[in-house]
């Protein structure tokens, strides 16, 4: 049995017993191993792009990657089948025009690697029916006698996903606390009952943009799951004529100021966010060089259809060339199976399973 154990508060180490996986270049400057998933639930947000996307792209120079369409996680509740498929994959390939590269990342789709539902079912049997129950998603859509199982049992499916690459960081939004913390649980409690056999993982929460706020609603966080027709939510797919239009209507307040206070001014304090991590400036500064909301809107706008154009197009490239995404997912499907399956093996072993 391996040696694991959490990785060091700085993140920076090889996990135990790990180097580069085998299909990485040698000269892949591996550090530490990072993991996420988005679900193809609908046509991605700003949201996802600034809280997630974004932030795997950049990453790619020093962590070694996994991320995936985590398509299983789209059936929780009633879906149909060609929108599922449409969506994984459009999200797949704006994965790949947001800037994930191959080269350092293996990009895969989660249902094309079985190990994934495998391990869900052993963890499972290691997770208690009062913490599944404790789970916002299932407080707020379960518990009636129709919802599907699966929206109970899909935090196990998470914490398989996660816990089935060695992952050290998982680098989220911050509506992935609670389920990234039972990952967390369950694998110190697994560890604990049948040896030392998974990683024990650390989230990796978004400084800033951790929760883009809907435009029409800054109460509430931008959704991909919102109406096509959200006026709040902005998809990376948009024109930028939609973009511009959604923030010129964004929702402000009563005064003028140009002000960075979340608490107290949410709409123009998520107009602010935006700019600021897209400029990588702090929102007080963005906030400092602005003189009225008018101002505020066409900057934001500007710097929103400057991010997006070019993934706009890098994207209808792909799809212009579906074989070549086919290609290019399967060669990421069978790299996440030479990860996944000798630590699926190692927990079916030490749960005394034959393997
Ligand atoms: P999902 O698909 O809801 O969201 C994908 C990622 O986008 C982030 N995000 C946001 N960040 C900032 N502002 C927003 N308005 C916003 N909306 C979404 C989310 O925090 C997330 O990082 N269950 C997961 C997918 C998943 C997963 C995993 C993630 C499955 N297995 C393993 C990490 C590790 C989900 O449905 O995310």
């Amino acid at each position: 049995m391996v040696k694991v154990t959490a990785p060091p508060a700085d993140g920076l180490a090889p996990p135990p017993g790990g180097s580069a996986s085998p299909q990485l270049g040698d000269d892949h400057p591996r550090s530490s191993r990072v993991l996420s998933g988005i679900t193809p639930s609908g046509s991605l947000t700003l949201g996802n792009y600034l809280g997630a996307l974004r932030r795997f792209a950049d990453g790619q120079p020093t962590h070694e990657g996994f991320f995936f369409v985590a398509d299983l996680h789209a059936m929780t509740t009633a879906h149909d089948p060609k929108r599922l498929r449409d969506l994984s994959t459009e999200t797949a390939a704006l994965f790949f025009a947001a800037g994930l590269d191959p080269q350092y990342s293996t990009i895969f789709v989660q249902s094309q690697v079985t190990a994934h539902v495998e391990l869900s079912y052993l963890l499972e049997c290691t997770a208690h029916v009062g913490e599944l129950g404790r789970m916002i998603q299932f407080k707020e859509k379960g518990r009636k006698p129709k919802t599907r199982a699966s929206l109970f049992t899909y935090p196990c499916l998470m914490a398989a996903d996660i816990l089935l690459y060695d992952t050290d960081t998982v680098p989220v939004g911050g509506d992935q606390d609670q389920h990234v913390e039972l990952c967390r649980d369950l694998a110190i409690r697994f560890n604990r009952s049948y040896g030392d056999t998974f990683v024990v993982p650390r989230l990796d929460r978004a400084a800033l943009a951790s929760r883009v706020a809907d435009l029409a609603d800054p109460t509430v966080k931008m959704s991909k799951s919102a109406d096509s027709r959200a006026a709040g939510v902005i998809r990376m797919l948009d024109a930028p004529a939609a973009v511009t239009r959604k923030i010129s209507r964004a929702v402000t307040d009563s005064e003028s100021a140009v002000r960075y206070d979340p608490e107290r001014k949410p709409g123009v304090s998520n107009l602010l966010d935006i700019i600021a991590v897209i400029t990588g400036e702090r929102p007080e500064v963005v906030a400092a060089g602005l003189s009225s909301y008018g101002e505020l809107k066409r900057v934001c706008a500007a710097a929103v259809v400057e991010t997006l154009t070019p993934i706009q197009r890098r994207y209808a490239d792909l799809v212009a060339a579906p074989q070549e995404l086919t290609a290019l997912l399967s060669a990421g499907a069978e790299r996440a199976r030479a990860q996944a399956e000798p630590v699926l093996v190692r927990a079916k072993q030490a749960m005394g399973l034959a393997s």
